[in-house]
């Protein structure tokens, strides 16, 4: 299984997403891999944000080595399923995948606790180290379902 998180700048939700769920993909032995990237291309090259790697270290996840990209066309390709943190995440990823589009494997991170809600993991860019707080809590509990739904059966 290749799981791939998405967000806008992959510098603040899509890197503690990557972080939370290959942690917990360590955690139960699984063959796994876990990426990240983020529609534009804004901090290319760059580390997650401060407060991502502050919060995420505060739960014993390591994001200090991560280092953001931007999403490709042939990510849809290269990935099994491709997690974004909200609607606009998904129609750039939409519009970068172009001919590739395939929607079977693109959804909002959320709806794996909601499903069919599209409810959005919101931007914490700017705010304080408590929305990113906030933003860890509700991807560690969609990654705990990702987890269960493809162990259990
Ligand atoms: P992210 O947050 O999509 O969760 O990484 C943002 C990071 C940077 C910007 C916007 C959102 N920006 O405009 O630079």
């Amino acid at each position: 299984m290749k799981v791939l998180m998405v967000c806008l700048g992959n510098i603040c939700r899509s890197p503690l997403a990557e972080g939370i769920l290959q942690s917990k993909v360590i955690q139960h032995k699984l063959d796994w891999q876990v990426d990240s990237a983020g529609t534009s291309n804004y901090h290319s090259g760059e580390a997650p944000h401060e407060l991502s790697q502050k919060v995420a270290l505060h739960y014993g996840v390591d994001i200090t080595q991560q280092v953001c990209r931007q999403f490709a066309k042939v990510d849809i390709l290269k990935f099994d399923k491709i997690y974004v943190m909200d609607k606009s995440n998904y129609k750039e990823v939409e519009r970068i995948a172009g001919i590739l589009w395939d929607a079977t494997k693109v959804d909002l991170l959320l709806n794996e606790l909601y499903p069919k809600e599209n409810r959005e993991v919101p931007d914490p860019w700017g705010g304080t180290e408590k929305d990113f707080q906030n933003v860890y809590q509700m991807i560690e509990k969609a990654c705990d379902k990702i987890i269960l739904k493809y162990t259990s059966n």
